[in-house]
């Protein structure tokens, strides 16, 4: 069977990292159908292609993902309530749309028999790591409702493999940024609130000394991971991340340089919450997967730049 009649569902692709997936996707030859209920999505993140469907609608309602999964070869789950601090003040809430939308998605998905389920799980399962790099094998220990709920996903696409056989890859992203990143939700990126600092000549703010650590992947090898693990014959867990890892000052200033807008940054006190270093070890996802990043950290903030000033001159 071609590409072209091969019919991808997006959950979420009308997001951040689902329009990236949408458009590769869409470049590769695949048929796409977007569920998006467009709470932090939007229509204008989708290209016009005769490729692509759109359907307004929410991974909670069962039926309604059972109707956009006919006709699916494989599934891209990426709708997620994506606030770590929103799943801390409602975790009922949270765990709605994050366990039982995922788990409608699973249902659907092991009913209209597709070859593979994709969906997202983050690094947030780990907590603060023991070692460094977080290897797939490393404990497992949220610090969140939201980390919690994604490992919990993890658990039932482990178990709709062993009840059903569905095929399943939860994959952990560590911090991804580039375009479409919506820096004004509070909950955006650290890349993404730094960028709109600079480009607004205002001070950056740091939580702490600002030497806490994180693995920025770019948005367009966490689409390229996406694509590559519906084909995989693998299934269970793998990091997406670069296996680097930067502290938020040396970030800063490779922003500074490719802004050059040099303001410093304005230090608060540490947050609880915040863990102190993140780096993920790449060997599953390049063993698995057959794929490693294509964008240095620096390439991706210049790409962020040059998109967010084509955004702001239109
Ligand atoms: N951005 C990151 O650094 C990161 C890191 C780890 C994991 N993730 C995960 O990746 C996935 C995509 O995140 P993103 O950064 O692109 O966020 P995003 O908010 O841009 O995308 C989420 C999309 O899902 C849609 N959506 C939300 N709830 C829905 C629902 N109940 N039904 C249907 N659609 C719904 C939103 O409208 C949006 O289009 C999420 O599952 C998130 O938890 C992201």
């Amino acid at each position: 069977m071609s590409k072209a009649s091969k019919r991808v569902l997006v959950t979420g692709g009308a997001g951040f990292i689902g329009s990236h997936s949408v458009e590769q996707l869409l470049a590769s030859g695949y048929n796409v159908c977007v569920l998006d209920n467009l709470s932090t999505g939007k229509l204008t993140n989708l290209p016009h292609h005769d490729g692509l469907t759109f359907i307004k609608g929410d991974v909670c309602d069962l039926q309604a993902v059972k109707d956009a999964m006919q006709g699916a070869s494989y599934c891209l789950h990426l709708a997620a309530q994506v606030s770590v601090v929103r799943s801390v003040e409602d975790p009922s809430s949270s765990a709605q749309q994050n366990i039982l939308g995922c788990i409608n998605v699973m249902q659907a998905a092991h009913e209209a028999g597709v070859n593979k389920l994709v969906y997202a799980s983050s690094a947030a399962v780990y907590g603060n790591p023991r070692h460094l790099p977080i290897a797939e094998t490393s404990t497992v220990c949220p610090l969140s409702p939201y980390g919690l709920e994604k490992w919990v996903d993890e658990q039932y696409a482990a178990l709709f493999h062993t009840l059903y056989g569905l095929p399943s890859l939860g994959l952990r992203y560590f911090n991804v940024f580039g375009p479409r990143q919506d820096p004004k939700s509070p909950y955006a990126g650290v890349i993404s609130k730094f960028f709109d600092c600079l480009i607004r000549k205002t001070s950056p703010t740091v939580f702490g000394d600002g030497r806490q650590t994180r693995d920025f992947i770019f948005v367009k090898d966490v689409a390229r991971a996406n694509i590559a693990a519906l084909t995989s014959s693998h299934q269970g867990v793998c990091n997406v991340a670069t296996g680097n890892r930067v502290d938020l000052l040396a970030l800063l200033s490779l922003l500074h340089g490719v802004t050059g807008n040099y303001l410093p940054a304005v230090h608060l006190p540490s947050r609880d919450e915040d863990i102190r270093d993140s780096q993920g070890d790449t060997q599953r996802s390049r063993a698995w997967l057959d794929i490693q990043p294509q964008w240095t950290l620096n390439e991706g903030l210049k790409a962020l730049y040059t998109a967010t000033s084509e955004t702001h001159a239109a």
